[in-house]
């Protein structure tokens, strides 16, 4: 399958990861498309997150991008409003008492049509995808998901979750309507080897020193996990002055 599913508990790294391919693929000309689906609280939340994702990957004046939003979707309507920074941005009207859910089907079907019309192959990120198992809708949801993939054979669709058996459960559980529809890939811990020798090579590119044995210590004390690891060596870093090197000492201290 061209589709996956990476999963693993939160702060592991998943969104670095995925952030990182992303660019990599824009690089090879992909229309890359990023939507983090966490703060989604109704179907109608979904459809604009993910109409918002496209529009924020489209190149151009504000004015272009507007009329080609306009041509794509029938029924949702962009409007460019300002953020908190003054910067533009497109939101998205919904007709009132319409079926989110056939909203949720134009703009997967959209995104298709889209990168069809630029001649490109697609990736689409949904993280967090489990959120969608909480919605009132969420069989509904699943389904019409699932028949729209299967026809988009030039996006490879990547969910990612953190609540494991959520995301598991939508994936492997025969009587869920995503049942098989990408392949499974549980995200490890980042092995203690590739973060020890990270964390002496970024002391290292910026002037101040970490013994290997501590660096070693540190990664083995945070149980390798990215995030606190990322944590304890930011506090040793702080307080570590250029060209000097700190000690078991300070990981007691700091760690
Ligand atoms: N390749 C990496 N090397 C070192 N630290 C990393 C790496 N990837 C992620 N991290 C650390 O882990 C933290 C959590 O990563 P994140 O991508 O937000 O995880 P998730 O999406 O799984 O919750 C990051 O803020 C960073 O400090
Ligand atoms: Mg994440």
């Amino acid at each position: 399958s061209h589709n996956v599913v990476i999963f693993s508990q939160r702060r592991y790294g998943k969104t670095s990861l995925i952030k990182k391919v992303l660019h990599l693929a824009t690089l090879e000309g992909f229309l890359t498309i990023y939507t983090d689906i966490y703060h989604i609280l109704t179907e109608e939340d979904l459809v604009k997150a993910y109409a918002k994702a496209l529009a924020s990957t489209m190149e151009g004046s504000i004015e272009k991008i507007f009329q080609t939003l306009k041509t794509i979707f029938s029924s949702l309507r962009p409007k460019i409003t300002v953020d908190a920074d003054g910067k533009p941005e497109f939101t998205f009207g919904v007709e009132s008492g319409r079926d989110p859910i056939m909203d949720l089907e134009e703009v997967l079907e959209s995104v298709k049509k889209y990168a069809d019309k630029k001649g490109v192959k697609a990736a689409v990120v949904l993280d967090e995808f489990q959120q969608i198992g909480q919605l009132q809708q969420a069989h509904r949801i699943e389904s019409i998901i699932r028949s729209q993939i299967q026809s988009h054979r030039d996006i490879s669709y990547i969910f990612m979750g953190s609540k494991k058996h959520l995301i598991f459960d939508m994936f492997s559980d025969p009587t869920r309507p995503l049942y098989g529809s990408g392949k499974m890939l549980p995200l490890e811990k980042i092995a203690p080897k590739h973060l020890k020798a990270f964390i002496f090579n970024r002391f290292h590119l910026t002037r101040k020193h970490i013994p290997k044995e501590v660096a070693s210590r540190l990664v083995d004390v945070c149980e390798s996990h990215p995030y606190y690891t990322q944590y304890v060596s930011h506090s040793l870093w702080e307080v570590t002055p250029f060209n000097s090197s700190i000690t078991d000492i300070d990981l007691e201290n700091y760690g």
